[in-house]
């Protein structure tokens, strides 16, 4: 019996009837791969992580990847930075030029590049920063929800994300992600999940599990592993976007079947439009080839295809390698 399938939750006023999340992505989860992820029924949705600093310079290119359509609602506009007056004034800029259903802020890139400048998980090594930078962004926007994404802490010796979560509730969050590996760890070894369900038992908000989701089997074990609100999935979704409608799937006891090489294939050409269309041909074609890798990862037969994808020009020529496929 899956108790667990009538879940819906609340993030704030925020009504979210698919607890099953699109994890923010940089240079993935832009408007095409929202989109498409959207129409298999994720329940949210969120941008790439964005520089508050960028944002607050209205620097085109950064508001360019906050800029999404009425159809991916509900969406959370996720952003980083190092200090409350920054991510203040960026949230509120964030709000009137956009009006998302969410903010979240980034607590969990490991990025050295981010946490030198005291930005992404770099907060997990300063509470009281972290608690700061929360209550600016909460009072900066106070019509929407605030919510986190964290990981448990900069390193084994300073797992911080209980603690981390009892001072953000207090200070106004409204649900936090907690991907439970640590900033040095990066990606090794395996996330934590008891952490989930440690910080699930420490605060009332709703707490979204995140980490090493691979199958559909996993998503069971999660919830019942963690008593979790809602669920975070990044990698599995990666030329995966079904992903989501096999979850529905699979909690209305219904099969769900393997997606068939014809279906695999409409959606890469969607997704190569889609992706031509917001970034124009040139960009648009060159992002489309790591995806088209993703989309036919472990199809032996595809890859003199994911060659010749690689090393194609244009539209046309990725059009033409598709139909031939
Ligand atoms: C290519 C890539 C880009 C990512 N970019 C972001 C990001 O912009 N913001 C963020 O909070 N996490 C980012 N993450 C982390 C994911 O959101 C997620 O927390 C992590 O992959 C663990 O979940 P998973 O095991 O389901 O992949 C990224 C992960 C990947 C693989």
């Amino acid at each position: 019996m899956k108790n667990f399938r009538e879940k819906k939750i609340k993030i704030g006023n925020l009504q979210i009837d698919f607890p099953f999340f699109l994890a923010p992505m940089a240079g993935v989860t832009d408007y095409a791969y929202r989109v498409i992820a959207k129409e298999f029924g994720a329940g949210v949705v969120y941008s790439e992580f964005v520089s508050a600093h960028g944002i607050i310079r209205e620097n085109e290119k950064t508001l360019n990847m906050i800029k999404f359509s009425e159809f991916e609602r509900p969406i959370g506009i996720q952003i980083f930075g190092d200090t409350p007056e920054v991510m203040e004034s960026a949230a509120r800029l964030v709000f009137e030029k956009f009006n998302p259903d969410l903010i979240d802020i980034n607590y969990g890139c490991p990025v050295p590049k981010v946490t030198k400048k005291g930005a992404g998980s770099a907060a997990l090594k300063d509470l009281c920063l972290m608690e700061d930078i929360s209550e600016a962004v909460v009072k900066a926007v106070p019509s929407i929800p605030v919510t986190v994404k964290m990981r448990a802490g900069w390193n084994l010796n300073n797992i911080v994300s209980t603690q981390a979560g009892i001072n953000l509730e207090k200070v106004g969050i409204k649900a936090i992600t907690l991907h439970p590996r640590t900033t040095v760890q990066m990606y090794k070894g395996s996330a934590n999940w008891e952490l989930i369900k440690e910080l699930k038992e420490n605060v009332t908000i709703p707490v979204i599990g995140n980490g090493d989701i691979k199958n559909i089997e996993d998503i069971e074990k999660m919830f019942s592993m963690t008593k979790c609100d809602g669920i975070m999935i990044g990698r599995a979704a990666l030329g995966n976007p079904w992903f989501f409608a096999q979850i529905k799937k699979f909690l209305n006891d219904q099969d769900y079947d393997k997606i068939s090489l014809e279906e695999r294939l409409d959606i890469c050409l969607k997704h190569l439009d889609l992706l031509v269309q917001t970034h124009g041909e040139k960009i648009g074609a060159n992002n489309m080839k790591k995806h088209f890798s993703w989309y036919f990862k472990g199809f032996e037969e595809a890859s003199s295809f994911r060659k010749k994808f690689v090393l194609a020009n244009n539209y046309s020529e990725m059009k033409d390698i598709l139909s031939k496929f």
